[in-house]
């Protein structure tokens, strides 16, 4: 396979929507899911996910828009063109892991082979290989009943890969397990498919298993798909507040503009302190006196003792700690700015902390980002 060949779409979404009745359950969503990728659609409970999920392999219906697989249309209302979920031959893995009990794991694994008239042996042979590689060598003849959360989810899994698919939709498939088999299986995922290559679109709404899993993230909001791109870029980088306060905390502050330099914008935060700005900015408009929000991530800000750090810093604010969070390997303490807005940040575990220890705070020019005012979005502080 060449190098174009690797990163072509293999799964292509052109402006779809679905409504039920007046809802618009997807509203005009465009992404592309690359060959061998893992791109998640992440988002809140009720925005759009599964379905989008359902219309890539028909189970659901468009009712406008395009979806092509392998370089034709699958589904498009104007051509009249349907294809059926069992000829476009991807795999799924469904939240409820849909597993017959009164079935063996074989029985439930080649289920998908009936349809394909694969022969009897060749079928066996098959199950046998999937369920290796999905680490349930010898259970092949355990009841459904008889498997473990965990088991029931690899029982799923394999029989998303029984038919050699080149695509696998998975929908929430680790939100019945408990945490720590969570995290196990998110890294076990993406183990097999690194070593088949198999290409993967995956639905959560945990943002740290998609933080964890994905090659691309498209965070969706109300039926939409408000970015799409890698992880770590998401992260530092939000383009939206939705996507900056799902992917994780942030600290907000209320600011004003007070000048720009080169592409830096300069802003007087609550005790008059002028900040340099270095990050995306956000904002509709750079003018003097504009009310802002600066955002950084809680790990970004360097904190350390008043009594370690001579004269202010640029870019420095001096606050005390108010409560201490022990968190095993890291602190957290919740941290008292100045104008009374609290913070919770990460503490380096290189000094002593305490309650009511005045520390200095440095926020990197290149780790904060401008927004308007009103741009705190649901979660916002
Ligand atoms: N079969 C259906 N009939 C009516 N409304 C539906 C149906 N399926 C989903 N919806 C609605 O469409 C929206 C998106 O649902 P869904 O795709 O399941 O979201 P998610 O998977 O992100 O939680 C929700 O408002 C949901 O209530
Ligand atoms: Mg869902």
């Amino acid at each position: 396979m060449s190098q174009n060949e690797a990163q072509d779409a293999i799964l292509t979404f052109e402006n779809v929507s679905r409504m039920y009745g007046p809802v618009r359950a997807v509203d005009g969503v465009s992404f592309e899911l690359k060959r061998g990728e893992i791109l998640t659609l992440l988002g809140p409970s009720g925005c759009g996910k599964t379905t989008t999920l359902r219309m890539s392999i028909g189970l659901e219906r468009l009712s406008g828009g395009r979806v092509s697989y392998e370089g034709k249309l699958v589904d498009s209302p104007a051509d009249r063109i349907f294809v059926e979920p069992e000829k476009r031959g991807m795999g799924m893995v469904f939240q409820s892991y849909a597993i017959w009990p009164h079935m063996s794991v074989m029985e439930n694994v080649a289920y998908p082979l009936r349809y394909r008239r694969v022969p009897k042996a060749e079928a066996n042979k098959r199950v046998l290989e999937t369920l290796e590689l999905v680490g349930l060598k010898g259970y092949e003849n355990r009841r459904g009943t008889q498997l473990s959360g965990g088991q029931m989810q690899r029982v799923a899994v394999a029989r998303g890969l029984i038919a050699n698919p080149s695509v696998l939709l998975m929908d929430e498939p680790f939100s019945n397990l408990d945490a720590r088999l969570r995290e196990n299986m998110r890294a076990e995922l993406k183990r097999l498919q690194r070593r088949i290559g198999i290409s993967i679109l995956f639905v959560t709404h945990d943002q740290s298993e998609a933080l964890a899993l994905s090659d691309r993230i498209a965070v969706m909001k109300d039926g939409r798909v408000e970015q799409i791109g890698p992880p770590a870029e998401l992260y530092a980088e939000p383009g939206t507040p939705a996507v900056r306060d799902f992917l994780g905390r942030s600290i907000l502050m209320p600011a004003r503009i007070v000048g720009s330099t080169g592409s830096n914008v300069d802003v007087s935060v609550a005790d008059g302190q002028v900040f340099s700005v270095a990050g995306p900015i956000r904002t509709t408009s750079r003018a003097i006196d504009e009310k802002c929000l600066v955002s950084v991530r809680p790990e970004s800000i360097i904190v350390e003792p008043a009594e370690t750090t001579n004269v202010a810093g640029a870019n420095s604010l001096n606050a005390t700690i108010r409560t201490l969070l022990f968190m095993g390997e890291t602190s957290e303490a919740d941290i008292e700015l100045p104008g009374g807005h609290m913070a919770l940040v990460r503490l380096s575990p290189s000094y002593e902390w305490r309650e009511g220890q005045a520390v200095r705070l440095t926020l990197p020019a290149n780790k904060l980002q401008l927004w308007d005012r009103s741009a705190t979005d649901a979660h916002g502080e």
